[in-house]
């Protein structure tokens, strides 16, 4: 494993080798143990898109490892002026040990890491985001125990947290569905890969789809860079493709409700629903520090 681009490019082995590296850092750091892998070195941040968790869990998560973040805005870089992709990739790579860029074009990251000669890992992108369902993953694990046999739902957008929940979802061998309206399905290649690879359906049908889940997932209608869609999108998806009661019951009566937030209440999630499982959504929130430390020792540490 040289990058993390997208969980598609992961073994199931790969997957269940972070998690458990994740629990144990997770372990080490409620314990006071300290555990400096990556002593003297130093992850560059790209940022093209703004962001609370993931900025945060990354430097900390630098730091507790013993090594520096940097925080890059594009706006203040070359790149943000039009520097191709392959020479920032070749530069950066001889003054970092990491790149963790979120950005809106997939092909980006994927440049980054052609041509660059360092770890690169996406922070999200409009195509996925492998970070947050390494954190979801884990905390499903801690709650669940298990991954197999059990149904993960996904209710909204087949954006970015639908493909990286199919894909993750599949590959650790969990039932997905996901209900989302006609042309607003997730990427049409990954949906084929997952019914050719496991238990997957998707459905306009919320109730349909919830019925039996153990994992009830949602995320906001409009993503960032879909603001101009916003109000079109409240009119497609509202009173709809909401995680309230009626799903709730649909869903197994010790269902989880995860949200990879930020949260719009009585949009895509009811207030009632997402308080009455604030614990896992920010066990979950937590957990994107555990895990991306995970991935950073995994593809920085020598
Ligand atoms: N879930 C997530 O990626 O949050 P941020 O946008 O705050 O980083
Ligand atoms: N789908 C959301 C996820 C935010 C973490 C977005 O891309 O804005």
């Amino acid at each position: 494993m040289k990058h993390l681009l997208k969980l598609q490019d992961l073994t199931q082995k790969e997957i269940l080798e972070l998690l458990n590296i994740a629990d144990q850092l997770k372990f080490e750091k409620k314990n006071g143990i300290a555990h400096p892998h990556l002593a003297g070195k130093v992850l560059g941040m790209i940022f093209q898109k703004s962001s609370t968790r993931t900025r945060v869990s990354f430097e900390v998560g630098m730091y507790e490892l013993g090594g520096t973040a940097l925080f890059l805005s594009s706006h203040d870089l070359q790149i943000g002026r039009g520097e191709p992709v392959q020479d920032t990739a070749r530069v950066l790579s001889r003054y970092l040990d990491g790149i963790m860029i979120r950005t809106f074009e997939q092909e980006e990251v994927e440049g980054l890491a052609k041509y660059g000669s360092i770890p690169i890992i996406n922070g999200l992108t409009d195509y996925a985001h492998p970070c947050q369902v390494l954190a979801d993953l884990m905390t499903i694990r801690e709650y669940k125990h298990s991954f197999q046999g059990r149904k993960l739902c996904f209710i909204g957008d087949g954006n970015n947290m639908a493909n990286s929940l199919i894909a993750g979802g599949i590959k650790m061998g969990m039932e997905v569905s996901v209900a989302c309206p006609d042309g607003y399905r997730p990427d049409e290649a990954l949906c084929r890969w997952a019914g050719e690879n496991g238990v997957f359906t998707c459905t306009p049908d919320v109730l349909a789809a919830a019925a039996n889940a153990d994992v009830i997932y949602t995320d906001v209608w409009a993503s960032m860079g879909q603001e101009d869609e916003a109000e079109k999108r409240r009119q497609v998806f509202g009173g709809i493709y909401q995680v309230n009661d009626a799903v709730m019951a649909a869903a197994k009566p010790d269902a989880m409700v995860l949200h990879c937030l930020p949260a719009h209440r009585e949009e895509e999630i009811t207030e009632k629903v997402f308080e009455a499982h604030a614990d896992e959504i920010f066990e979950e929130a937590e957990n994107r520090l555990h895990a991306q430390k995970a991935v950073m020792v995994k593809l920085m540490k020598a």
